[in-house]
């Protein structure tokens, strides 16, 4: 199955894997051979832990409901795209892979959403420190300057998709990406903060008001682990 992954799609492939959201069957890692089956992945914090700035209803229909539809529609693609393959109907296996990108980057995407988040009563919210402090003045002026650019860019995406402040792995500078859908980051650019612009993640809560939501979630910014991702990178 992994294989297959492999030959359709490298870029999607090489970002699950790296992030962890695949992983290899217990018994047979660390081998040629992996067979790559996504789950979804748990918490490390209660769904009513980032309220009042995301309601738990919100966060357990993201996580329990959306997420999972992700997570099932990869693991649906990737057998209709062996099952086709091992068939040699190489037209049904191309025509399942925008399917692939769609729920691979889905679960992708939530699955470092998720790590991007934590209570308020934790680590969440306030400014970064250390280097990705550093890196953020350098790059942005100031931490108010990024999180106004972020917040406008979160504003001016039309329909469904993600914000993202990524590090450029050729200059090492950060910079600000947004992506339509479920489409991943890639290439590149290493996604460190992803905020989520689907209705999804705030209409139960907030309604139309999505510029309260991007508002409220810096609140709730687990910025351990944009820093780890940054250093890391
Ligand atoms: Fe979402």
């Amino acid at each position: 199955m992994a294989s297959t992954l492999l030959r359709t799609s490298p870029v999607i492939r090489g970002a699950l894997r790296a992030s962890g959201a695949i992983k290899p069957a217990v018994g047979i890692a660390s081998t040629t051979f992996v067979r790559g089956k996504a789950t979804l992945p748990d918490l490390k914090y209660d769904y009513g832990a980032l309220e009042p700035h995301i309601s738990g209803k919100i966060m357990e229909l993201h996580h329990k409901k959306h997420h999972q539809t992700y997570v099932t529609g990869l693991n649906t693609a990737l057998e209709t795209i062996a099952e086709a393959e091992s068939k040699g109907d190489f037209t049904k296996a191309a025509s399942v892979a925008p399917l692939l990108n769609f729920h691979g980057g889905g679960h992708l995407n939530h699955s470092l959403f998720w790590e991007n988040l934590a209570p308020a009563s934790r680590e969440g919210g306030g400014e970064p420190s250390g280097v990705l402090k550093t890196a953020i003045n350098e790059d942005f002026g100031s931490f108010d300057t990024f999180r106004k650019q972020m917040n406008t860019a979160l504003a001016g995406i039309q329909g469904s998709g993600w914000a993202w402040l990524v590090k450029d792995k050729q200059s090492g500078t950060l910079g600000l990406v947004t992506r339509a859908n479920q489409d991943p980051v890639t290439g590149q650019y290493v996604p460190l903060l992803g905020i989520d612009a689907w209705e999804h993640a705030y209409y139960l809560q907030y309604e139309n008001r999505k510029a309260e939501y991007f508002e409220a979630i810096w609140n709730v910014i687990n910025w351990k682990t944009v820093g780890s991702r940054f250093e890391k990178a």
